[in-house]
């Protein structure tokens, strides 16, 4: 089947998760199964859990990975609570490659790029708030705090305002409308318009991204799961912040307060290593071929077995 999407370090997943040699990895962001698809094919004796809350990802995706079924199982489902949906005792893997697919973006009717003729952004097409409502009822201070916190605009105000005023002359029905209205020229010695920025912040609101972010980490964090590879790929510096952070967290022995004169804690937090100092990054022949992997950082934790036992 011809795939909508080309998954972003393949190569890369697939050693991370070499090791596996049975139990099961969690696709939290099952996609159209370019991942999941190489996983059940390298890792033989492992079984896959998948979730996805895009409709289309998972129609596409249950047909492409119909020659694996037995091994399969896959669920429609935020990735924040995946984790309360199964069995975690035989989960030796988790992955997830956050953000949003090619065919999200590229396809009119989901109202994502900058020239939709609709403004919607819903991954999940049943989720109540859209990028419409967004744009044409949150208040100016609301807009400017999305635009300042998820798009890091140094003129979020600015631009808040010019949408509020917009809405003079009526509703913004559309993502090229809203577009025009921000502005599609690059910003100073970027090669980004604040459009595209202005966008990713209200996807992010729309999906409640960065808290889904946080939530998959607090469950993996008070699960039981134990001898486990998380692997995180994330597209914006916001989402490989919390990644990175809570990485550090999860590998501290020690919990004590900073000035703490000597440890009483114990000094047996950490819950395993982290196994990437770096985040890993797209080759330059990766980038060539799928200029959108470029943004990609993926960075893995193991979880050492008896070290995240309740
Ligand atoms: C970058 S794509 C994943 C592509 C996939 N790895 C592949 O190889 O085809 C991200 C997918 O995650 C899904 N997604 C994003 N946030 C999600 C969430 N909080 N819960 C469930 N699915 C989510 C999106 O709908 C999208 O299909």
């Amino acid at each position: 089947m011809e795939s909508p999407h080309i998954p972003v370090l393949l190569e890369e997943v697939l050693s991370t998760f070499d090791d596996i040699k049975c139990g099961s990895i969690v696709d939290c962001t099952l996609g159209y199964a370019g991942h999941s698809s190489a996983i059940l094919t390298h890792n033989k004796n492992v079984n896959l859990i998948a979730c996805d809350r895009d409709d289309e990802a998972i129609k596409f995706s249950s047909c492409r990975l119909k020659e694996f079924a037995g091994r399969v199982k896959i669920y429609k489902s935020r990735f924040s609570e995946i984790l309360n949906k199964i069995d975690t005792k035989e989960v030796r893997g988790i992955l997830a490659d956050i953000g949003v697919s090619s065919l999200q973006l590229d396809k009119d009717d989901r109202g994502f790029g900058l020239k939709s003729e609709i403004l919607d952004m819903r991954m999940d097409k049943d989720s109540q708030i859209s990028a419409f409502d967004v744009v044409n009822f949150y208040d100016e201070d609301r807009l400017a705090q999305i635009f300042r916190d998820y798009g890091e605009l140094a003129n979020a105000k600015q631009i808040a305002s010019k949408i509020v005023l917009a809405r003079r002359n009526g509703e913004i029905k559309s993502a090229s409308e809203l577009a025009n209205i921000i502005g599609t020229k690059f910003l100073k010695n970027r090669s980004i318009s604040p459009a595209t920025l202005a966008f990713q912040a209200i996807r992010i609101e729309v999906n409640n991204e960065l808290a889904e972010l946080e939530t998959l980490l607090d469950a993996i964090e008070n699960s039981d799961i134990d001898d486990c590879v998380v692997a995180i790929i994330s597209f914006h510096s916001l989402e490989d912040r919390i990644v990175k952070t809570r990485f550090k967290k999860w590998a501290k022995s020690c919990i004590c307060d900073n000035v703490a004169m000597r440890c009483t804690c114990g000094n047996n937090h950490s819950k395993g290593e982290i196994i990437t100092k770096k985040a890993i990054m797209a080759s330059s022949k990766e980038t060539k071929e799928n200029p959108r992997s470029s943004c990609a950082k993926m960075r893995v934790f193991k979880i050492l077995r008896g070290n995240n036992a309740r």
